[in-house]
């Protein structure tokens, strides 16, 4: 049980408002909602908040003990319950050069001999050093990978597109659909590949699949095992199972069980992300993430971003009932965005059983989703203003671009700002009767018309700006991100850094596969379930 009697009170008493009252009442709102920290600058006013709200949210996250439970985050105790694992991503960006036990060991030698290891193939790569088995430079990477072993890199990999290194072109495989490691091989020569094969576990169907198939392409035109060593490298926890694919030791990067899937781009799976920035950039983007960890670590709630930021959904997830979350980054690189948050968010805390193993009665998680913008404003944006729905939306944009279209620019960033007023100021009867007239719409015609054209607005948004979409904003940015859905699960008293709803469709796909390919019609399933893979089975 939730203990949020006071917050549904606050909420009674604030619903009688506009979002918009806020500001004509407080000129300095904005000021007093937002928070410059470096480079980012986050905008939280145009919500339905006030202090005494947000003081009753902080009691809140108190009463959940969510500096202890950050405390035990960062120092390693094992807060994974369900696999028995500690969670610490943060030990991979975390450049303090002090000791960090895990189970007596110290793991941060181990984390920097990594990084070191990075840090020598990427140079040997771009130099030229590392050549493949007939004696040619490597021009391009195919990172082999699902999930978290694709997501975070490919979505890095594009928003920092004007830090790729010349003469490296980087691809992401990770479908089991053939189309798409076919369209990637087609673009490849085997001479001058180099694939990564992302797996934290190393068994991952989807994965194992395309190495294979990567593998059999390359030895049809190099018909020789040695050249492997060459041209596949594994980024794993699994040793044996990188040995067992033919990759030998020296070709393995190694990361732990402590990081989790959707949290590993800081670790030797974002080895594709330094191939393509280049070592110094990628590691700026671990300094900038370590930058927000200790934002986060050491900052009073009051002026924390992650837990502000996580207050705030948490607030529009149990009080207002608000089950979807709209990202929508002004910034063409940043497009992935939604994707990646889409795991690091739905599969962290999709959770209804919480951390004692009881059903949970209230609304844990919500819907991810977004598109960038202007685009989404052309295709769903009619929803966000008008649905029967409220779908709070953040927005992301980027200050300084990198290009020199500043026309389009600042269009595109005119655009953020207006629709984060509509949505919160949206358009009355009155103005609309206003517009009509102006426009000498025939009198008989307004009346109809006006319900339609009205909005009601006081639908709330955040608003993310970055300086320059830098390898450093981008780490801030996506540890902010991080420590929010962190901040959540905590309080929701879920497991944010177990999976299991994921496995029942694998164990199914295998049963189906297994039946798919026996001779006789399967009976083993419902009968709409059997006739699916009966029919199947006439093609096969
Ligand atoms: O199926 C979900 C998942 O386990 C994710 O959590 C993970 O990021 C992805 O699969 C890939 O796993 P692996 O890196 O072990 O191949």
């Amino acid at each position: 049980m939730m203990n949020i009697e006071k917050l549904k009170a606050y909420q009674e008493k604030i619903k009688q408002y506009n979002l918009i009252d806020f500001f004509s009442k407080d000129t300095e709102r904005a000021n007093r909602y937002s928070i410059q920290l470096e480079d980012i600058y986050f905008d939280y006013s145009k919500n339905y908040l006030n202090k005494d709200i947000l003081n009753e949210l902080f009691d809140y996250a108190n009463s959940c003990n969510l500096q202890e439970k950050i405390e035990a985050m960062f120092t390693g105790e094992k807060i994974n319950k369900t696999e028995n694992r500690a969670v610490l991503h943060t030990a991979l960006r975390n450049f303090a050069n002090k000791p960090l036990f895990l189970d007596g060991e110290d793991v941060m030698p181990k984390v920097r001999e990594v990084r070191e290891k990075i840090k020598t193939f990427t140079n040997a790569v771009h130099s030229g050093e590392w050549k493949g088995s007939t004696g040619k430079r490597i021009e391009t990477i195919v990172n082999i990978g699902i999930g978290g072993s694709h997501l975070g890199p490919a979505f890095v990999t594009n928003a920092l597109y004007y830090y790729n290194q010349d003469g490296i072109k980087v691809y992401f495989a990770s479908n089991i659909d053939a189309d798409d490691i076919l369209q990637i091989l087609a673009k490849c020569n085997p001479e001058t590949t180099l694939f990564l094969i992302a797996s934290k576990t190393f068994t991952t169907l989807e994965t194992i699949t395309n190495a294979n198939t990567a593998k059999r392409w390359f030895l049809n035109s190099i018909s020789d095992e040695k050249a492997i060593a060459k041209h596949f490298v594994a980024l794993s926890t699994n040793e044996k199972a990188c040995l067992e694919f033919g990759i030998p030791p020296q070709n393995m990067f190694e990361f732990w069980d402590w990081v989790g899937g959707r949290y590993s781009l800081w670790s030797a799976i974002g080895l594709s992300i330094s191939l393509a920035i280049g070592f110094d950039n990628f590691e700026d983007l671990l300094k900038g993430a370590y930058e927000i960890d200790r934002h986060f670590r050491y900052t009073p709630f009051e002026l924390n971003i992650p837990v502000i930021y996580a207050l705030i959904g948490f607030w529009n997830r149990n009080l207002w009932g608000y089950n979807s979350n709209a990202i929508i980054p002004y910034s063409h690189l940043l497009s992935d965005f939604p994707l990646y948050l889409q795991q690091l968010d739905m599969e962290s805390n999709g959770k209804y059983v919480d951390l004692n193993g009881n059903i949970v009665d209230y609304p844990t998680g919500q819907i991810i989703w977004g598109e960038s913008g202007t685009n989404s404003q052309h295709s769903f944006f009619q929803y966000l203003h008008q649905g029967t729905d409220v779908i709070p939306v953040d927005f992301i944009g980027v200050l300084q671009p990198q290009h020199n279209e500043m026309l389009h620019h600042q269009w595109l960033l005119s655009n953020m700002i207006a629709q984060s007023e509509a949505l919160m100021v949206g358009k009355s009867r009155k103005e609309v009767i206003k517009e009509l007239k102006i426009a000498n719409y025939p009198d008989d015609e307004i009346e109809s018309i006006i319900p339609h054209k009205v909005f009601v607005g006081n639908r709330p948004s955040n608003i993310f700006m970055l300086k320059k979409l830098t390898p450093k904003t981008l780490g801030m940015l996506l540890s902010i991100f991080e420590h929010k859905v962190f901040v959540q699960g905590v309080l929701w008293n879920v497991n944010s850094f177990d999976q299991w709803g994921v496995e029942l469709g694998k164990q199914l796909a295998k049963q189906i596969f297994k039946d798919l390919n026996s001779k006789e019609p399967t009976n083993n399933h419902d009968s709409s379930t059997n006739k699916l893979i009966n029919m199947l089975k006439t093609l096969f």
